[in-house]
């Protein structure tokens, strides 16, 4: 069924640093495309005037975007209005009401605080502007079980669950989007791909930097709440769930939410924290910081294909590398048919996500050429991708402004995901330091013994190259 596209863009928290990176470059790239063309109207409380949010867009677009002064540059500065003043007065959402005109189907896209998410929606609510809208909303959605479930009875005073748009950026990613590709539109995959055949999933997100001046948004989260409850389960939704029966956003959806139910919940024994040396000097960071930059976590998913098979997942700032990678390793060959010293390393596929070298590979052992019978670990490329045609941001907003809700995450979906970590938030877990530059605490290893050690995406075909007793 296809819902009329919004007639206007609201963007809550104009002037703020997601709008300036990511919002303003996306919106560019879409007037380029010839896909945008609402009025954008930015609203905050920093007693700014039009002019200087239209300086500020061309700024965002000269460092972020394809240039400050293009003629698309110039077709989005001319779609900008300005309310100023605070969400959380009446006069703000009125002043809004009438810069909206004859809009009559709005997005409202909220690059706000989430502790501001009320009012926002009760404002929008109360002046009549939330009629046939949308609204975005940006993560972290809650910090929290509890909390999550709070938003989403706060969002649905006023928005229809599908008028709700909770973005998650991972699912914009090209990559992302290949990974459940892939899977679905192959058919030598599903016969390999259980708990018969598979032998470990690992998913890592490694990052160089550090919190980068973010310090104080980040003691409020810590790893766990900053990508594993979201991006990184949600990777590990598209790698596990069922094929989508029927087509539409809610076919996928359901599917996901299945996963994220079959997930057994974390203990403290499947998770371990990390922090990095020197992030207690970082701006915003309590000296006695207890908060993880760093977590290592062992999942058990428990349905018919993937019971039993060991899911790792790791994900850290200041690390070796970075690099967010998928390794999906498979069982032994059952036998030494050519009597080799040493087993032949056993397959493997792996799904580069990001940043660069986006790629699908499967690792297989050749012949070396010569007289012997003896192999070496080649990897074959089934996709090598020179680069996304189109941020995640892009794809997202577009989607929104179409009314498709394919690619963000629902209620059930995000309560779901939160139910999987909830347990583990509020024990006083220890945190263990690393070094800057290392791949995090030793303490961690033991997670992976299992699987045979923690894959260095760094490292490319290390684990083609171990031998195996
Ligand atoms: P910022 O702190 O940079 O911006 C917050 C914005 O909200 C500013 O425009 C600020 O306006 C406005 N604002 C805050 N309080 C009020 C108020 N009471 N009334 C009116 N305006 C108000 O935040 P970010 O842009 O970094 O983040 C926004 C959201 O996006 C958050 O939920 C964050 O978690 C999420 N996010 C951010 C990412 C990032 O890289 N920055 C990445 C992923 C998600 P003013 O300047 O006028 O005070
Ligand atoms: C954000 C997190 O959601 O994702 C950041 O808040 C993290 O801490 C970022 O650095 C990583 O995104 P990407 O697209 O660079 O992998």
């Amino acid at each position: 069924m296809t819902v009329p596209a919004s007639d206007a863009l609201v963007l809550f928290g104009a002037t703020g640093d997601l709008a300036y990176r990511k919002i303003f470059p996306a919106l560019q790239a879409m007037v380029r495309r010839g896909s945008f063309e609402v009025p954008v109207i930015g609203v905050a409380r920093s007693g700014w005037t039009l002019e200087r949010l239209r300086e500020r867009v061309r700024a965002s677009l000269r460092e972020h975007g394809d240039g400050g002064d293009d003629a698309a540059g110039e077709r989005l500065v001319a779609l900008l209005r300005y309310v100023d003043g605070d969400y959380r007065e009446a006069d703000t959402h009125k002043r809004l009401r009438a810069a909206l005109g004859g809009a009559r189907r709005p997005l409202h896209y909220l690059a706000v605080p989430p502790s501001l998410f009320p009012s926002v929606v009760d404002g929008l609510g109360e002046s009549g502007s939330a009629e046939g809208a949308r609204v975005v909303v940006e993560k972290p959605f809650g910090r929290d079980l509890a909390s999550a479930r709070a938003l989403n009875r706060a969002l649905h005073r006023t928005f229809a669950e599908s008028a709700v748009f909770r973005i998650d950026h991972y699912l914009g990613k090209e990559a992302v989007q290949n990974l459940l590709y892939f899977r679905f539109a192959n058919a030598f995959l599903e016969p390999v791909w259980n708990r018969n055949y598979v032998r470990s999933i690992q998913i890592t997100m490694a990052e160089e930097i550090g919190v980068q001046g973010r310090g104080r948004f980040y003691e409020e989260v810590g790893a766990v709440r900053d990508v594993v409850q979201n991006h990184l389960l949600q990777v590990l939704a598209h790698l596990a769930m069922e094929p989508p029966v029927g087509d539409g956003s809610e076919a996928l959806r359901d599917e996901k939410v299945k996963v994220f139910r079959g997930i057994r919940p974390l203990g403290a024994a499947n998770l371990v924290r990390g922090q990095y040396d020197g992030y207690r000097a970082e701006d915003g960071v309590a000296p006695d910081s207890q908060v993880e930059t760093y977590a290592a976590l062992q999942l058990h998913l428990d349905s018919w294909r993937w019971a039993g098979v060991p899911i790792l997942i790791r994900a850290g700032k200041r690390l070796g590398a970075t690099a967010t990678e998928v390794l999906v390793q498979l069982e032994h060959a059952p036998q030494q048919v050519f009597g080799e010293a040493a087993a032949a390393p056993s397959n493997y596929f792996r799904f580069r996500l990001g940043p660069d070298r986006v790629a699908i590979a499967i690792g297989a052992s050749t012949k070396q050429a010569g007289a012997a019978m003896a192999g070496e670990p080649v990897e074959l490329y089934v996709c090598n991708d020179r680069g996304p045609e189109m941020s995640a941001y892009e794809r997202l907003i577009g989607d929104a402004l179409r009314g498709d809700p394919t690619l963000f995450a629902r209620e059930d979906g995000v309560e779901a995901a939160w139910g999987i970590v909830d347990p583990v938030l509020s024990l006083p877990l220890p945190v263990h330091p690393y070094r800057q530059g290392s791949w995090g605490p030793q303490e961690a290893d033991a997670l992976a013994a299992a699987c045979g050690g923690w894959h260095r995406p760094d490292k490319g075909v290390s684990l083609a190259h171990r031998t195996v007793a």
